[in-house]
């Protein structure tokens, strides 16, 4: 019996001991086990491209394998994909989901499923409904950078004139607020309007909406391109119109064809968004509030609001080198393309 007891001791001694032992660290934070983030963007576009390089980005950070950080886009503007997509990562459990909700009244009760099943819902680049599920929204203020865009018009057309406006959706917020800043901004002056074309994130229908409207209007005075691909599509048309001097060109983003657009002249001034940082914080906001909580992560972040600002950079000729430089200082890439980049194909075939 003593033997027995002095046995059973020495085991429970040994237990104690194998408890107290370090545990071997693994790459991944043992938080994180079992963490999966979802983001889905908007189209195939080197706009999207971008978003999905800050997500690979904050991946590697924090030490996420590939498939635990996933990145999905439908080809073009199309939300029964998005629908369908965030569906089927409900289905799986995902950890966190961050989408850009080209209708944000169609995909708020997806969204309200994700948040009742436990997911962390949050938007990027395109805002969604007030008193949304979303906890927090990582991305450009649309309405104040619009107007930052309708001003950059006002210098450039101090007498006024007939300006058009090409769009991809007359539902996304971020497309109504660029367009309601813009318009906003030129209030009072001599510059009027068209009604905006919508293309739908087509770019090839983009093209053919700007030449239609410079056709209709061959002395149009200005055109503003509020998606990433809007002003590529003006300045071709522009330059096909041989109105490259007449015809002011305000526009979003910085992608390269925008940037030779600068180069060229034939695009006067773009406001760029920093998506970059969209893609990167989304993975790191989600991840962080998964393994410290919610308070600690949104107080880590700087949310104020529900909002994090990612802000937006004017840029024109004069300070293009100026702003290259600044990427080049921060490692975010600025020669950007689809080529080589595809949506996850097999995510596109399940809804196809
Ligand atoms: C917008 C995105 C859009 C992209 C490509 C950007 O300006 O923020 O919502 O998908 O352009 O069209």
């Amino acid at each position: 019996m003593k033997k027995m007891n002095v046995f059973l001791c020495m085991l429970l001694i040994v237990a104690m001991v194998a408890a107290c032992q370090p545990k071997t660290q693994t790459p991944t934070a043992p938080a994180a086990t079992g963490f999966r983030v979802v983001v889905i963007g908007k189209s195939v576009h080197p706009y999207w491209s971008n978003v999905e390089k800050g997500v690979r980005a904050a991946a590697k950070d924090l030490g996420l394998a590939d498939d635990q950080a996933i990145f999905f886009v439908p080809p073009q503007e199309d939300v029964a994909a998005q629908i369908q997509t965030m569906q089927t990562y409900i289905a799986q459990g995902v950890t966190g989901i961050a989408i850009a909700p080209s209708d944000p009244n169609a995909l708020e009760p997806v969204m309200k499923q994700a948040a009742e099943a436990g997911i962390i819902v949050t938007t990027l680049d395109t805002p969604p409904v007030e008193n949304s599920v979303s906890l927090v929204y990582i991305g450009t203020d649309n309405y104040a950078a619009g107007k930052v865009a309708g001003e950059q018009m006002l210098k450039l057309l101090p007498n006024g004139g007939l300006v058009g406006i090409g769009r991809g959706s007359d539902t996304a917020l971020n497309a109504l607020q660029r367009t309601q800043g813009f318009l906003d901004a030129i209030k009072g002056s001599k510059i009027q309007t068209l009604e905006p074309v919508n293309d739908r994130e087509d770019s090839a229908r983009a093209l053919e909406l700007a030449n239609s409207v410079l056709s209709a209007h061959p002395d149009l005075a200005g055109a503003f391109g509020v998606y990433a691909y809007n002003g590529p599509a003006w300045a071709t048309a522009i330059k096909e119109a041989g109105r490259v001097d007449k015809t002011k060109l305000v526009c979003f983003d910085a992608t390269t064809d925008i940037i030779n657009g600068i180069k060229e002249g034939v695009i006067d001034a773009t406001v760029a968004q920093r998506e970059f940082d969209m893609g990167y914080k989304s993975v790191q906001l989600i991840y962080l509030i998964a393994t410290k909580g919610k308070d600690a992560a949104f107080q880590e972040m700087g949310v104020k609001g529900g909002v994090i600002d990612t802000g937006v950079d004017v840029i024109t000729q004069a300070n293009l080198k100026e702003y290259e430089a600044a990427l080049d200082k921060k490692g975010i890439p600025h020669e950007w393309t689809t080529a080589g980049w595809e949506p996850q194909q097999d995510e596109v075939d399940q809804w196809k």
